[in-house]
Formats: C-alpha cells, structure tokens, sequence
C-alpha cells in the first residue's frame, strides 16, 4: 500500500487526555473516524485506516488487547504484542493518535458493569467462546464514549464480531455509524490475521483448505445448489483434505441473524471456524443467490 509524508501518531495512554482532544477536534468542526484494534497490525487493519482517512478528517487508531474477551488466558498471554512495532506500522497513514490504555485504565477494579448482546453472543462463534462478545461489546461501549467517533472501522473477516457491533450501536443508541470493510486477502487467499504469525509454513498450506472450502461453497450457489447440508458437507470435505485441521465450525447462516440457515434462499454467509494446531483461525464469505 502506498504510504503518504505526514505526521507521526501521536500516542495517548490517558482516557481524559484522549477525550478531551477528541473535544477539541470536534469544535473544530472535524468529523473523526474510529480504527478499534489489539494490535498486531497488519494490512488488513491499514485497509481500515486508509477506509477511515478517506471518509473522516482525523482518524484515530485504538490498541488494546482486551482481557474480557479473551475465553482461554493462555491466548491472553500470548497474543502478539509490540506497541512500538504498531506505531512504526501506522507512519505515514495520515494518523493522529494513537490511544493504547492500561486494561486498569479501561477496568477499574471496581468495574462491574457489561454489555449482552442476547442471543447474537452464544451463537456460532460465541459458542466456542462464550462470554467473547460480550467483552467486545463492553470494551466497544467503552471506547465509543471516550472516543466519540463519527465513524468507526471494522473488518468483515470478524463477521459475527461486526453483526454485534451493529447491534450495540443500535440498541444502546450510540450516534456513530458502523462500517463494515472488505477481507484483506494474501495472494495465496488466507485471510490476514494477527494469528497468521504462529502458523508454521506447512500449517499455512493446510490454512488454505479455508478460503478454498469457501470458495467452493460460493461455487456452489452459484451453480443453484440450495441444500444448506450439502454444501456444508462439500465444505466440510474440502477442510479434511489435509487432514491436519481441526474444524469448530463450517456452516450457512442467515447473512443478518447468523441463524443456521436450511435452504438458501436470501442472503447468506459461510462461517469457518478451524484450529491448526494451536492456532485458531476464522474465516467467512458472504453471497448472494
Ligand atoms: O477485532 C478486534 O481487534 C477486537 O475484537 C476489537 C474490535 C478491537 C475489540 O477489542
């Protein structure tokens, strides 16, 4: 991606500091863009910033790795993270701060309250990892009020992590808009991800049996294949060709509700969940009969 000559990122830690210039800059008249992130950022998290900057006159990127969402402590521990490393990535992006708090900055110790997102949050992925979106929705509700953004970025590789957005934004009236940004891809298919990194060359090859039995499912309704278990079972088939992956899940869901669908009739989204080795890796593909 092409990178512009202008300013460093200027990196807030304090939640007050943060809100007070968004204030400021919301004086000004200046509309401002939201790129929420952990971290780790790759070109798939720069596409959110190049989205942001082109529609928002200041964009602000968040890092910070968010305890409540994360089900396994050992994924916790070892999610990648190098602040110096993101900023460094972030120069160049037409970028003007960079808000990375403490977790005590977000969570007190007295903190008590949360965000449920009812039935959305124990679907699909919430299944596996119970209590995850309800750690992003709080950690979301957060952020869009120390920073009261215009506009706020996500990628739609989080499919069900997007639907969620929408709703909390909905549902708890918050005056921001949600936009959903495209899957960054590598030349190969598989999706960009901060997990990418802990995949060994030989579990990379595996990995792509997903954008493959996504592809195919794609193929599928396109040629009018409508049987929601046959193309699961094509999908399904195509993800054990190497053997090496464990699937969590490969399903069609109602591309809105995320409830299983049965017959494609509307739109619809194929949802991948699979773990090579230790690494988790989620995908999906929306289409339209
Ligand atoms: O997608 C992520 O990186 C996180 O889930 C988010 C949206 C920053 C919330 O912690």
């Amino acid at each position: 991606m092409v990178k512009l000559q202008t300013p460093l990122p200027e990196l807030i830690t304090d939640p007050a500091t943060i809100g007070a210039l968004i204030q400021e800059t919301r004086k000004q008249g200046k509309t401002i863009g939201l790129v929420p992130t952990m971290g780790a950022l790759h070109d798939g998290h720069l596409s959110l910033v190049k989205a942001s900057t082109a529609q928002c006159d200041f964009t602000v990127v968040t890092i910070f790795v968010n305890p409540t969402q994360f089900t396994d402590k050992n994924d916790l521990t070892d999610y990648p993270r190098d602040l110096q490393s993101d900023m460094d990535k972030l120069a160049g992006w037409e970028v003007r701060f960079v808000f990375a708090p403490t977790a005590e900055d977000i969570y007190p110790h007295d903190h008590v309250t949360s965000v449920h997102v009812g039935p959305l949050e124990k679907i699909v992925e919430g299944r596996c990892r119970p209590g995850h979106f309800s750690g992003v929705a709080t950690v979301l509700a957060k952020l869009f009020q120390i920073i009261p953004a215009d506009i706020a970025f996500f990628g739609c590789k989080d499919y069900q992590q997007l639907k969620v957005v929408e709703r909390v934004v909905q549902d708890l009236n918050v005056p921001i808009k949600v936009h959903g940004c495209p899957t960054i891809r590598d030349e190969d298919g598989l999706a960009l991800s901060s997990r990418n990194v802990f995949l060994s060359q030989e579990q990379r090859q595996q990995a792509l049996s997903i954008p493959k039995a996504l592809k195919l499912a794609e193929r599928r309704i396109e040629e009018g294949e409508t049987d929601a278990r046959t193309i699961v079972a094509d999908m399904r088939r195509e993800l054990s060709r190497s053997g090496a992956l464990h699937i969590d899940y490969a399903l069609l869901a109602d591309a809105e509700t995320l409830k299983p669908t049965r017959t494609v009739k509307g739109p619809t989204v194929a949802l991948i969940a699979v773990r090579v080795g230790s690494t988790r890796l989620i995908d999906n593909q929306v289409m339209m009969p």
